[in-house]
């Protein structure tokens, strides 16, 4: 195996991720379970420690009018390396899916910003808190408006209290006409990389600590509101009924049939609210959610077409009123091959197993919206079983140490032009 040109204790810097882990995984909205939504009092905490850590780390911090938390470490050249990841969480979430991406961040930078070591580059560690999409229904405002492609129109958009993003930034102390302000130049920033739990089972069963991602899976969101008539659930015959519900459950099934019947693509009705929700109640609205993913754009978009006609086609037939508004959509986005390849090879120098493994990923990331701004990279972290939005997730310190020491060899041989 070749040697490290950064040698680094592997064990210490998985043992502080892990502390580092622990203690972002306290911060949460409820008392039993991981929830830490955009633009929150959690949010806030969670940003406040982030801070801490980079400025011990010996970062420079500042936050910008999205929340995300940047930690500057300068270096003697004019362009940047930007690092991060998302500190926003799903309902009863793992501890990994984000914070490991920021925390990996922040050691590495730390070790560089040590007397006696410089970068001919600067480096920004990001913390963004818009990754999930678990408050507001578009996603990655906080990585879009770094990279300069975020969409005013958003600021419109309500979480399910009806409060708007526009609201809840001036209730977390920001003014949205300082959001294109945020947004990196473009020469600026050389490429944007970002360390994450796999939240698959591939590189378990390859029994790799870590891999090399090649492309992020491309998503589609639909939200369907369906419109029947509530009454009573003991008086109004079958025939006569407009139930909403009834017409939801179809569209459940229709989705995962869809998804079944063509491969390479997955769906997913992971949200329903139903109204009145009441046991003697013939539910008079439904709005679910559908998350169709594939990494083949035009697998994708098939599905999504033919989900359309046959939910108007059910709603036709149940004489139910529809919507179908697109929350999302945002195509494959491929790693950058010559960032993939300085991944691979410090893979190999820290990991050793030979040629490192690549492998897509399922998961949305803040690389997407930063694709947009600069080439991209990702680093996959084995977690135990594949288990991921669920508290059950798991990653080893050692295994976050090595992709640490990955992330500084990385750096140490990054060339920015
Ligand atoms: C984020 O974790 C997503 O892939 O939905
Ligand atoms: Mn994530
Ligand atoms: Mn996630």
């Amino acid at each position: 195996m070749a040697t490290p040109a950064h040698s680094v204790d592997i064990d210490d810097l998985g043992a502080r991720a892990e502390t580092m882990i622990m203690a972002l995984g306290a911060i949460s909205a409820e008392p039993t379970r991981l929830v830490r939504r955009f633009l929150t009092p959690e949010h806030r905490r969670a940003a406040d420690l982030v801070a801490r850590w980079m400025r011990d780390g010996g970062l420079a911090v500042s936050e910008d009018a999205l929340g995300t938390v940047r930690g500057h470490l300068k270096g003697s050249g004019p362009r940047r390396l930007l690092i991060g990841s998302h500190i926003d969480t799903v309902a009863d979430a793992g501890k990994y899916d984000g914070p490991l991406g920021v925390i990996a961040g922040i050691l590495a930078a730390a070790h560089f910003a040590k007397p006696g070591k410089s970068l001919p580059f600067g480096v920004d560690v990001l913390a963004f808190g818009d990754e999930e999409g678990s408050r507001f229904p578009a996603t990655l405002a906080s990585s879009a408006a770094c990279a300069g492609v975020f969409d005013p129109a958003r600021l419109a958009q309500g979480d399910v209290d009806g409060t708007t993003l526009a609201q809840a930034l001036a209730v977390y102390g920001k003014d949205p006409r300082q959001i294109p302000a945020g947004a990196y130049p473009r020469g600026d920033a050389a490429a944007y990389v970002e360390v994450h739990i796999e939240q698959g089972p591939v590189l378990e069963a390859r029994q790799r600590a870590l891999g090399v991602v090649t492309a992020i899976v491309g998503q589609t969101y639909l939200a369907v509101d369906l419109h029947g008539e509530a009454g009573h659930a003991g008086t109004v015959p079958m025939n006569l009924r407009r139930d909403a519900l009834a017409g939801a459950a179809e569209i459940v099934r229709l989705a995962e049939e869809l998804a079944r019947d063509q491969r390479e693509v997955v769906a997913t009705v992971g949200q329903l609210s139903v109204e009145p929700n009441a046991t003697n109640v013939i539910a008079s609205r439904v709005m679910l959610t559908l998350d169709l993913r594939s990494t083949l754009d035009e697998s994708r978009r098939q599905v999504a077409e033919r989900f359309r006609s046959e939910v108007r086609a059910i709603a036709d037939r149940r004489q139910l009123g529809l919507t179908i508004t697109q929350t999302r959509d945002i195509n494959t986005t491929p790693c950058d091959p010559r960032l993939q390849d300085l991944l691979a090879a410090a893979v190999t120098r820290i990991a050793g197993g030979g040629e490192a493994l690549r492998l897509g990923s399922g998961a949305g990331h803040d690389g997407q919206a930063m694709a947009r701004l600069c080439p991209v990279a990702m680093l996959f972290v084995r977690c135990r079983g594949g288990v991921s939005h669920n508290p059950l997730e798991y990653a080893s310190p050692r295994d976050m140490g090595l992709a640490v020491a990955t992330l500084i060899e990385f750096i140490g041989n990054f060339d920015p032009k």
